[in-house]
């Protein structure tokens, strides 16, 4: 755990410069717009510590599949996002010395990302080793406003001298990814100009023969008035830019702008590229380094109001909630159902493709709540159009007659994933893709989906369910055998309590769905039979056995669902008494010692009972969570924020707090040493539930909003805005008065501690006394 960020509201900031905490930083300090971002790296060369990372959402490579033992079944390749084209680089340089922040002194070195208007800013001195100083100061960021778009401030002080600085603007599409299997690049060069200060370059992906077009613009002021520089066209293969020779004279400043435009075939056709992205580079001058800002923080002014978390009395809890909110905004906008969420957005390379079950499970309700209804529409419709390639996924590992397995991971709706204990037995990843529909149409009331697209999906997902239970004639109940659960620190196991549920759950709802659009819509009920092969009595009466029969591992004595078959047997050691040394487990025993303990990755039995957990009573959840709590380790980011909504549902305020502080600032405070890896994007949406379900404890339920909300004891205050079905609420808890305020024009009734209150449009109601409520 590392604590060099300094506490900030609105803002992250470093002091000092630690090249040992670089890359952590690079991550942290990453920028995006949904369409592209990058990790935190320099302008200038660096030779130091790095991960180089520039991503552009829906690009990928098929990297060939590594193994040491191939199973029949692996997919071929893993899609990987990919490392692009760095339109940032700019090398300064003195008399044949690069500027480079690992050979020259620094010193002030600072660097701030404002959440609240969307760039990142940094400045230092640089000692070169002939004594010469120079200050720099820059400020860059990937608009949201216009998302083929970037921008960079680079102004360069001479403190000590006067003389010639080279400055070198340039796109680098010599790049690689860390972890290329084969040590291959990815990209060949289609296409490069320069022509005066613009250079332009079309790298293609290898095999998956996307295009992306590059174009940089790069001018140099000297306090506000433009210099006539005369610069030198420099090219080598995967490689354009201009360099400029200026003569600097001591304490004056030169600003440098440099605008990116990135365009790609996803959008364009190929031959239209380079004029497309000529037409956005010129978007980009015309308007200029200060006008895009301005259009930057507006955009971004919208975005709080619609998703900020605002909390008082606890500045450490504000900067941890903005900051994972902030992530999430930079990496999903929603505008495009081909694009997804992936666990490392665009901080880094780790988990390769973009799509787990971490989108369902976790990011939906943030986008639900806080963005237009389309942007989680697209997240389910992004599904949706992966359903042909989940039926041959499934019909890969032998399943048939239409049954659907979605991937653990993917970019394109093929399986990437390749280790078997997983790929071939993480298949809850099918329940959380089915609860997503559910989750959605019962937050937004949109029942259509499912009459159009959601029935379609989930009668694919029941047949999985239906052909992969297998009755026990031992137990005359149906089983499920030879899964890994949501706690990836068990494989193999029989009946996993969670995986068991969500299929009973899946092929129940299902038949719900298919009885509604039936009677609703009776002629797309037609068409969808039909266009499925759906054999109704045959299917359903299947079903319906499963449903009736199926066997759920427990234990009577202490009262509890058991994770899995056996799950007793183990050695029941608790987490609080392994030393902490041994942190993590991941990192420090061997695999085979993890598999033999009982200590628990992540949220598991408890993820089901957070899914259905009207479904049990308090003292069964009560039971249910201390027991496996005790249990459980933590170490999937994933997993402390469905611990602290329990905790708080249980009323246990302190433990909520203490679960929400970690996965808040998990990767400002680098909790589990792996943020420089990159961030952990899906568990920040799990943040913002721990306060909105946890705290606030809001759930819909026949079509309202309940809130059932505690203050922790460290904060003075908290509010939140949340979208609901054409109304926006605000919705303030103090510890004596809780208001909820009705920002539409429509009326509202909603739930708090158990009693119905009518919000009419544009006025709020207030309820006093927490503290009242929770006698
Ligand atoms: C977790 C999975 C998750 C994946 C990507 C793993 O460590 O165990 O549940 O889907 O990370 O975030």
């Amino acid at each position: 755990m590392k604590n060099y960020i300094k506490i900030d509201e609105w803002n992250i900031i470093e002091e000092g410069f630690d090249p040992t905490l670089n890359k952590i930083s690079e991550s942290i300090f990453s920028i995006g717009n949904g369409r592209f971002g990058q990790r935190a790296n320099f302008e200038e060369s660096y030779s130091g510590n790095t991960l180089q990372g520039n991503y552009i959402a829906g690009i990928y490579y098929p990297d060939k599949t590594r193994v040491g033992w191939w199973k029949n079944g692996y997919p071929e390749y893993f899609a990987k996002v990919l490392n692009s084209a760095n339109w940032i680089a700019i090398l300064v340089e003195i008399e044949g010395e690069q500027l480079d922040l690992n050979t020259c002194k620094i010193s002030n070195f600072k660097r701030i990302l404002h959440m609240k208007e969307g760039y990142l800013e940094r400045s230092f001195v640089a000692e070169f080793k002939n004594g010469k100083q120079i200050k720099v100061n820059t400020a860059r960021f990937c608009s949201i406003a216009d998302s083929e778009i970037g921008a960079i401030r680079y102004s360069i002080t001479p403190l000590n001298f006067s003389g010639i600085i080279t400055i070198t603007s340039l796109i680098d599409g010599d790049v690689k990814n860390k972890d290329s299997n084969y040590d291959e690049k990815f990209w060949d060069e289609v296409y490069q100009e320069i022509q005066n200060e613009e250079a332009f370059l079309t790298l293609r992906t290898k095999k998956t023969a996307f295009d992306v077009c590059t174009g940089i613009s790069t001018s140099i002021f000297n306090e506000e008035k433009p210099l006539s520089v005369k610069s030198e066209a420099i090219s080598k293969e995967k490689w354009v830019g201009n360099r400029i020779q200026q003569e600097v004279a001591e304490k004056v400043e030169y600003t440098l702008y440099k605008y990116a435009a990135i365009v790609s075939s996803e959008n364009y056709k190929k031959p239209e590229l380079v004029d497309a992205c000529k037409k956005t580079l010129k978007r980009a001058t015309e308007k200029g380094f200060e006008k895009l800002l301005e259009e930057q923080e507006q955009a971004w002014k919208k975005k709080w109001e619609e998703s900020d978390i605002l909390i008082e009395g606890d500045a450490a809890a504000q900067q941890g909630i903005r900051f994972n909110i902030f992530q999430l905004n930079q990496t999903y906008t929603g505008e495009d159902a081909r694009l997804n969420i992936g666990p490392k957005g665009f901080t880094g390379e780790k988990y390769g493709g973009s799509t787990y079950w971490d989108t369902e499970a976790y990011c939906v309700p943030f986008y639900l709540a806080t963005a237009e209804q389309k942007v989680s529409k697209n997240l389910l419709i992004y599904r949706y159009r992966h359903l042909q390639k989940a039926i041959e996924n499934a019909e890969k590992l032998g399943f048939e007659k239409g049954a659907a397995l979605y991937p653990m991971v993917t970019i394109n709706g093929e399986e990437c994933h390749n280790e078997w204990e997983i790929t071939f037995e993480e298949i809850h990843r099918n329940g959380a893709i089915a609860y997503a529909i559910f989750n959605y149409i019962r937050y937004t009331g949109d029942q259509d989906y499912l009459i159009d697209y959601g029935l379609e999906v989930l009668i694919g997902i029941a047949r999985f369910w239906s052909q992969r239970v297998n009755w026990s004639e031992e137990r005359k109940q149906f089983v499920i055998l030879g899964v890994t659960g949501p706690n990836e620190y068990e494989n193999n196991v029989n009946n996993n309590w969670y995986t068991n549920l969500m299929a009973t759950w899946c092929l129940s709802y299902t038949m719900e769905g298919l009885a509604y659009v039936a009677e609703q819509s009776p002629t797309k009920y037609q068409t969808l039979i039909q266009k499925t092969n759906f054999d109704q009595e045959a299917e359903t009466a299947r079903w319906k056995e499963i449903i009736d029969n199926m066997y759920f591992p427990g234990d009577d004595r202490l009262g509890i669902f058991l994770q899995q078959d056996g799950y007793l047997d183990k050695e029941q050691t608790l987490v609080k008494d392994l030393n902490r040394k041994h942190y993590p487990i991941h990192q420090n025993w061997s695999w085979d010692r993890i598999l033999r303990s009982c200590f628990i990755k992540q949220a598991d039995v408890l993820q089901g009972l957070y899914f259905f957990e009207d479904d049990y009573d308090i003292e069964t959840l009560r039971r249910n969570f201390d027991f496996y709590e005790a249990r459980t380790i933590h170490e999937s980011s994933l997993s402390p924020c469905v611990h602290s909504i329990l905790a708080a549902k249980l009323g246990d305020e302190e433990r909520a707090y203490d679960f929400y502080l970690r996965t808040s600032r998990l990767d400002l405070d680098d909790y589990n040493n792996d943020t420089q890896d990159g961030l952990h994007i899906t568990s920040m949406a799990g943040t913002w539930m721990s306060v909105v379900e946890g705290f606030a404890g809001m759930r819909v339920r026949n079509n309202q909003l309940y809130f059932n909300p505690i203050l922790p004891e460290k904060w003075s205050s908290y509010s939140f805005t949340i979208g609901f079905r054409g109304s926006k609420l605000n919705i303030r808890i103090q510890e004596s008065l809780i208001k909820i305020s009705n920002h539409s024009g429509k009326d509202l009734v909603v739930v708090i501690h158990n009693q119905e209150y009518s919000i009419a449009g544009k006025t709020n109601v207030e309820v006093s006394s927490l503290k009242d409520y929770q006698k």
